[in-house]
């Protein structure tokens, strides 16, 4: 799907966004206590984009063979973006963030230099997230996390990639 149209798509998915007792079963089933914390931090848009996520690897069907561990896998698709926290991020804001650093490039960057923490979150939030995954002793998934907007490198681990594709789908 070409980007502009998988924005209009997210930011529409993103206004009807509810989690359902089923997602919740999900969440308690792959997140400790602690990590929910973490999760349930971040505004319900961002959690319903993270169940999206470790939803569509869900449907990658990853089995043993390939070398991927698939419930770390999903634990670091429900945690990826918890670097973005309620309140720093509406669906308005996301929205302004996205045109800002997307379409008016020049704009985000105005943006971040006077101090915006909308654009601040949106750019860093990898960063952030990965920082308070190690708080809580996970520095595994914090590697990874750190890394899910990093241009592709080669040396890239399986689960990296994997991440960044179900990302990019929700
Ligand atoms: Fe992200
Ligand atoms: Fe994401």
């Amino acid at each position: 799907m070409a980007a502009p149209m998988k924005r209009v798509r997210q930011f529409f998915q993103a206004l009807n966004s509810q989690l359902t007792i089923e997602d919740g079963r999900y969440i308690s089933t792959h997140l400790t206590a602690e990590e929910q914390k973490l999760f349930f931090a971040m505004d319900v848009t961002d959690q319903c984009h993270s169940l999206r996520t470790a939803y569509a690897i869900e449907r990658f069907a990853i089995d043993d063979k390939q070398g991927v561990d698939r419930e770390f896998l999903i634990r670091c698709a429900l945690l990826h973006d918890v670097g973005r926290v309620k309140g720093d991020m509406s669906i308005v804001g996301k929205a302004a963030a996205v045109l800002a650093s997307e379409v008016f490039p020049g704009a985000g960057a105005w943006l971040e230099r006077r101090g915006s923490r909308l654009m601040y979150v949106y750019k860093h939030h990898a960063e952030l997230g990965a920082k308070k995954l190690q708080d809580i002793g996970l520095f595994r998934e914090a590697k990874i996390v750190a890394k899910h907007h990093s241009p592709p490198s080669p040396d890239d681990p399986k689960e990296l990639k994997l991440l960044r594709l179900a990302d990019e789908k929700s």
